[in-house]
């Protein structure tokens, strides 16, 4: 065994892994890591497409957020969650800047879970209303309310959840829900919404959740006119609309959220990830001044002893400078061509490539038997079979020292966006290599 198995052994003996049988786990060796690359225990250098877990959004090694993380260790580590102190503030401040016009008081928590379960409860809590509304292929997040909001099928474990959680059908073009083509549906996923509520009830509903752009689950970038949809439909019906940015926010798809493509204000956006590029955990509610003008009288039931860790606070707040400063958003912008024209190339070369969309630095591919059927390479929500081209797709890209997330038929790209613009075409032929090797 070399040293990173021997740790990896002395590590699984007492501490699980996440979302899988602890039988079937796959460390990830992590040393060390600059911008869009990180070193393993062997001094492999990878390039990483999936930035961790969609969150390094910064990219890795920048001393600029653990100077500010050690600075406000050093002064204050620990506090109350009602402290006042001079970090705490200025993030308020930076959050009200870089949110939605509108979005001005932020809840601010450990995760994008716990970010979403805290959107649920003021939801039900300013509405007086009990139901909500949440999209099939979603994901929300691991805890109880999340996972019941989540449409994907990792809810299934813990089902019956939470009740009184309503599903919408997705702004999925490339396999509509509806059976209709692109450019000529009139938006079917976006105004279905009129018909569930009447036939739910309107005044029932709290809040409708959406994911900015579907992450995870496959990249769907809705038309044009879905957000602006919904967000009429929500406002004829008083139903409050939250924007799920956990994945999308801090600049992932070239804007600071994804809203902010088609200048939709939500009611409420959720946000973690980004909002400290993974460097220390944090999550944040943001809500209108309508909302926050509710909990003056009202109590807002809703807390945690970590609340506004100082140094989470810290590191969130050097983030948001090292975007600014890097002018790292713009950044994600310019390289949404890139990205696309890699795609196209992708979808053009290889048969087994379906359909490939993008936005920013947010993409997806899907891998299908043939292209005349599309079929999917696997059903949803099942893993590759033993011994198939698409089992041994990962291991042809770990063996190009590429880090990314192959999830059933789906890849998703996602690199920290301090990529240059030459990392990210290496490692989309990177992609196109792997794909060649496992199914040619
Ligand atoms: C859209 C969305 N919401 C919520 C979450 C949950 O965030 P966390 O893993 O920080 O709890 C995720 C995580 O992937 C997400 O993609």
């Amino acid at each position: 065994m070399n040293e990173f198995e021997t740790l990896s052994e002395r590590q699984r003996k007492h501490v699980l892994y996440t979302w899988t049988a602890q039988g079937s786990a796959r460390p990830v060796g992590i040393q060390t890591g600059q911008g869009a690359e990180f070193t393993d225990h062997e001094g492999k250098v990878w390039l990483d497409f999936e930035s961790q877990v969609f969150n390094c959004n910064a990219g890795h090694g920048q001393t600029r957020i653990t100077d500010a993380m050690v600075a406000q260790a050093e002064q204050l580590a620990c506090a109350h969650p009602a402290a006042v102190f001079e970090r705490k503030a200025a993030l308020g401040e930076a959050l009200a800047r870089v949110t939605p016009e509108g979005i001005d008081k932020f809840f601010l928590c450990l995760s994008g879970a716990e970010a979403v379960e805290n959107a649920y409860k003021i939801a039900r809590m300013v509405t007086g209303r009990h139901k909500v509304i949440a999209r099939r292929r979603s994901y929300h997040g691991a805890s109880m309310g999340a996972l019941a909001l989540t449409g994907d099928w990792r809810r299934m474990a813990i089902e019956p959840g939470v009740g009184g959680v309503i599903r919408m059908e997705d702004p999925y073009c490339y396999r509509c829900p509806y059976g209709l083509s692109k450019g000529k549906c009139g938006t079917r996923c976006a105004t279905d919404l009129e018909r569930i509520l009447e036939l739910e009830g309107p005044d029932t509903i709290a809040a409708v959740f959406l994911e900015g752009v579907t992450g995870a689950n496959g990249g769907f970038v809705p038309p044009d006119d879905y957000w602006p949809i919904i967000r009429d439909i929500c406002d004829r019906h008083g139903i409050l609309l939250v924007s799920d940015e956990v994945f999308t926010g801090f600049g992932r798809t070239g804007e600071w959220f994804a809203v902010d493509h088609w200048s939709v204000r939500p009611d409420i956006i959720t946000m973690a990830k980004g909002l400290t590029s993974g460097y220390a955990p944090l999550g944040a509610v943001g809500i209108t001044q309508d909302i926050a003008d509710h909990f003056e009288s009202n109590t807002l039931w809703c807390g945690l002893t970590s609340y506004a860790h100082p140094v989470s606070c810290a590191a969130a707040l050097a983030t948001i400078e090292v975007y600014e400063d890097d002018r790292l958003i713009e950044h994600a912008a310019a390289l949404d061509s890139v990205l696309k024209e890699e795609l196209q190339a992708l979808l053009a070369h290889h048969s087994v490539v379906g359909d490939v969309r993008s936005i920013g630095l947010l993409g997806a591919m899907e891998l299908v038997t043939d292209k005349t059927s599309n079929t999917p390479l696997v059903p949803y929500g099942k893993s590759a079979p033993e011994g198939s081209a698409l089992s041994t797709f990962p291991a042809e890209l770990k063996k190009r020292g590429l880090h990314i997330l192959v999830r059933g038929h789906m890849l998703i790209v996602a690199p920290p966006l301090c990529i240059t613009e030459a990392q990210l075409r290496d490692g989309m032929r990177r992609i196109g290599d792997a794909l060649a090797a496992a199914f040619n």
